[in-house]
């Protein structure tokens, strides 16, 4: 599914991205351009970081999560 219809980047996209290292929301936007336009898709990548590291055996960050709620 599309996550950032501006860049054309989907869910396959960054759980990749996050899977190689990425691990900010800045990071997906230098590496696949998500949220450097309007900026809509800026939560549901958030999400997708967090629950991929949290798949991937990595903390979360409970300031992240928080905000997530
Ligand atoms: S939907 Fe991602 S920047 Fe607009």
């Amino acid at each position: 599914m599309y996550v950032c219809i501006c860049n054309s980047v989907t869910d396959r996209d960054i759980v990749k991205a996050v899977d190689e290292g990425i691990s900010t929301l800045e990071g997906l936007g230098e590496a696949l351009n998500v949220g450097t336009c309007c900026g809509r898709c800026a939560s549901c990548a958030e999400g997708l970081i967090q629950s991929t590291q949290m798949k991937n055996g990595y903390d979360a960050d409970p300031m992240q999560l928080a905000v997530m709620a």
